[in-house]
């Protein structure tokens, strides 16, 4: 009786999975891609799977003769570093018309900040904890960039990194994860708006997957070996949250992740990102990263690399021509089967649907867009007023700055009237030329009221060996044919001119970005002896910085007054930093980077582990160096204001928080000084004991308000358990009672401080 009961249960339990199975329906977008598939070749699927570079000379693209033949035979399914509406509607004629089954191509580019209106390079913006300023600026590029045939954008770029020696951190927001993953979050937004087939909305790319960041040494491309928990406590958020936000694509790195190549790392690529995460998009390698694997000694041959990779589950293969000359041999070999390359095959198909490239393959090649949507008076506005929010004050003794528009001011350094470095490193179709200088931008603020000169004091660098690397890889440096001893001189001339000496120093834009990693990381040593040299005439300095990472600037700290941080600030950073340097905007970023005292102490951030040992200069046995503290020379968080704020009053609604319930945090703050401004309140948590050791502080909020002169306002925070969580031994996400602190202040240093206990 009973086996009956079960048995007739069972029927209806299959019964019922079945018709369930069958009455789902599937939607308009499968029906349309199980078709097509069907009707593929192999050798169209795998077409599908080929992503290559077009190819580039001076006076404009050109695609090699093999390519457009690739096209034609429907052998590559997307390209990159191809725009205008000319040249991808010529590309994209060819796969629509001249192909068996006309499916369109992606057009994928580097579009980082801007397309062609520059804003400022990522770490600069990250400044801004501006989120929405963030959205905007990802979405101004997303739409110039589709309004010159672009339709995928290899960006966000989320890695998180505690090493300013690499160089890639310019493209990055910082060293922290509760803030780089809202930034990631608000990116993939940004280019993706709420309707990808929009036609000025692009597919994102959540890149480089994954702790491409934690590079040994700060080497590009080194090695990375990282526990699991440090992997899904630091490194992995900012991805979790580009797939939150419903980011398209995913970009392998390069680097091997704890012995297996991220570009054939089946745990970060199926258990992580497909299963954990259920990512529904296709995940591209970075360029030729399948082919390097040989070089990790990871794959015997290319054939053997492009079986790791399809098999760890990537979809499509950048540049390398892995999957397009071995891939149907592995078939054949059964060593990589149908459907892992239908899926593969889906995935891709999946976002050229949601793009609307099957409705209409020409969506992104509108000539009228292309000629009245790009560097718009409201687009350069944007790029001006995030430039504003990137700049850093790090000091202004004496209150410096503002300078007064009078007098004569002189603008001293190899960046003084420059535009090729002002768009930084990964400019896309930014043209340089179109760049304010910081002379042009002083001018214009100043309307003929300030005697402005200039002398250029110093180049770039004069490091032989250097400047030649730098040079091949397109850096533009001019060197000027006077000897340093002279550019000096006549720079110190200048000077003594002036009643006030404006220096624009740092780093050209190719001394930071992809392999530009640097051992030693201070102004190079040439701009240092012109800045030693304008010292000693006893003008007043305000030393203004342009480089893609921090610095080291002890000796810059101990002897110049005032010091702003720029950054690459993109077309309109010379107008924003003369805004910044008479005042017209009061200076409010605050660093996201910690900018270590010396190269020796890296990696220096804030979160970093509590020790058994902890720092005290009182006694031998702790954690310390001889020679410098424990301590960054400016840390996360950090940032001044022509005015000042004051905290007070910090308060808890409660000093116990239940499990599923919140507490809220409130502080005073108050604009002390005597000019308007804008603060960033910081909320830092510490658990105090937990069963994993935890970081001596953590962010876990922000807020940022303007208040007049004078006026005082209350922010509040919301803690939750999810503010307290952190990943368990069994690499889940868990939070355990006890004692929390809380500290709140203007950074991650100093602050006012209560504890609470989660019950
Ligand atoms: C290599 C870089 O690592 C990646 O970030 C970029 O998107 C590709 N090249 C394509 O340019």
């Amino acid at each position: 009786m009973k086996r009956n009961y079960l048995f007739c249960l069972g029927i209806l339990f299959l019964f019922l999975g079945f018709t369930t199975k069958k009455e789902t329906p599937l939607s308009p977008k499968e029906i349309f891609i199980n078709d097509l598939i069907t009707k593929m070749t192999l050798e169209e699927k795998i077409g599908q799977m080929v992503l290559f570079t077009s190819d580039w000379d001076v006076t404009g693209p050109t695609l090699r003769t093999t390519y457009l033949d690739d096209i034609r035979e429907g052998k590559a399914g997307a390209v990159f570093n191809a725009y205008t509406v000319e040249y991808t509607r010529k590309l994209q004629k060819i796969a629509v018309e001249e192909t068996r089954l006309g499916i369109p191509l992606l057009f994928g580019y580097d579009v980082i900040h801007g397309h062609r209106t520059i804003f400022p390079i990522p770490i600069a913006e990250s400044c801004s904890w501006d989120i929405n300023a963030m959205e905007n600026s990802a979405r101004i590029a997303a739409s110039e960039a589709s309004a010159e045939g672009i339709n995928w954008t290899f960006a966000p770029m989320v890695d998180i990194t505690r090493d300013p020696r690499w160089g890639r951190v310019a493209e990055g927001s910082g060293e922290d994860v509760y803030l780089g993953s809202l930034i990631a979050a608000a990116r993939v937004k940004g280019f993706q708006g709420s309707d990808l087939s929009k036609n000025n909305t692009i597919v994102a790319c959540a890149k480089h997957f994954a702790a491409y960041g934690a590079a040994h040494g700060g080497r590009d491309y080194n090695t990375v070996d990282v526990s699991e928990i440090s992997l899904r406590e630091t490194y992995l958020p900012p991805f979790k949250a580009c797939v939150d936000a419903g980011v398209g694509t995913f970009m392998t790195a390069f680097n091997d992740v704890n012995g297996v190549p991220a570009s054939a790392n089946n745990f970060l690529l199926q258990n992580i990102l497909r299963e954990e995460w259920n990512f529904k998009g296709f995940v591209v390698t970075d360029y030729t990263s399948i082919n390097e694997m040989i070089n990790h000694g990871f794959a015997a041959n290319e054939k053997n690399a492009g079986e790791l990779s399809l098999n760890a589950g990537v979809d499509m293969d950048m540049q390398g021509a892995v999957f397009y000359n071995f891939l149907k041999q592995s078939v054949e070999d059964g060593k990589v089967t149908i459907s892992t390359i239908n899926n593969a095959v889906k995935n891709i198909l999946g976002i050229k649907y949601d793009l609307g490239l099957f409705e209409d393959p020409y969506r992104y090649c509108n000539p009228e867009r292309e000629k009245t949507e790009i560097m718009t008076a409201e687009n350069l506005l944007a790029a001006r007023e995030m430039a504003q929010k990137s700049i850093v004050l790090l000091k202004n003794e004496n209150a410096l700055l503002p300078l007064d528009k009078k007098g004569t001011i002189a603008l001293i350094g190899p960046l003084a009237n420059d535009q090729r470095n002002l768009i930084g490193n990964w400019s896309a179709a930014g043209d340089w030329k179109t760049a304010v200088s910081v002379f042009a931008g002083v001018t214009n603020a100043t309307e003929g009221k300030t005697n402005i000169l200039y002398s250029k004091g110093a180049n770039i660098i004069e490091d032989k060996i250097l400047l030649k690397k730098l040079n091949d890889n397109g850096g533009n440096i001019e060197i000027d044919t006077r000897t340093p001893d002279q550019m000096i001189k006549d720079a110190v001339e200048i000077a003594n001119k002036s009643d006030v000496v404006v220096m624009i120093l740092g780093e050209s834009q190719g001394m930071s970005g992809e392999a530009a990693s640097r051992s030693v990381i201070g102004i190079p040593e040439n701009q240092m002896d012109l800045l030693k040299a304008i010292l000693k005439t006893g003008k007043p300095i305000v030393l203004v910085l342009m480089n893609g990472r921090p610095l080291t600037l002890t000796w810059e700290n101990e002897n110049i007054p005032a010091i702003v941080e720029t950054w690459f600030a993109g077309t309109e950073a010379g107008n924003a930093i003369a805004d910044i340097l008479f005042g017209d905007v009061n200076p409010s970023g605050k660093l996201t980077m910690s900018f270590p005292q010396s190269v020796g102490q890296i990696p220096v951030y804030y979160n970093m582990k509590k020790t058994g040992r902890p720092f005290d200069p009182n006694s031998k046995y702790n954690s310390k160096y001889l020679d410098v503290e424990n301590t960054p020379l400016y840390a996360f968080g950090y940032g001044l204001s022509y005015t000042t704020f004051e905290y007070s009053n910090l308060k808890l609604s409660s000093e116990v928080l239940k499990k599923d319930k919140t507490i809220t945090v409130s502080v005073d703050l108050k604009n002390s000084g005597v000019r308007d401004g804008v603060e960033i309140t910081q909320l830092y948590i510490t658990d105090k004991v937990a069963s994993i050791t935890r970081p001596v502080k953590e962010l876990q909020g922000f807020n940022k308000m303007f208040l007049k002169a004078g006026e005082s306002k209350v922010v509040t925070f919301t803690i939750s358990t999810s503010h307290l969580s952190f990943y368990g031994s069994e690499g889940k996400l868990i939070y355990e009672s006890g004692e929390f602190d809380i500290q709140v202040g203007g950074n991650s240093e100093t602050g006012l401080k209560k504890s609470f206990v989660l019950e």
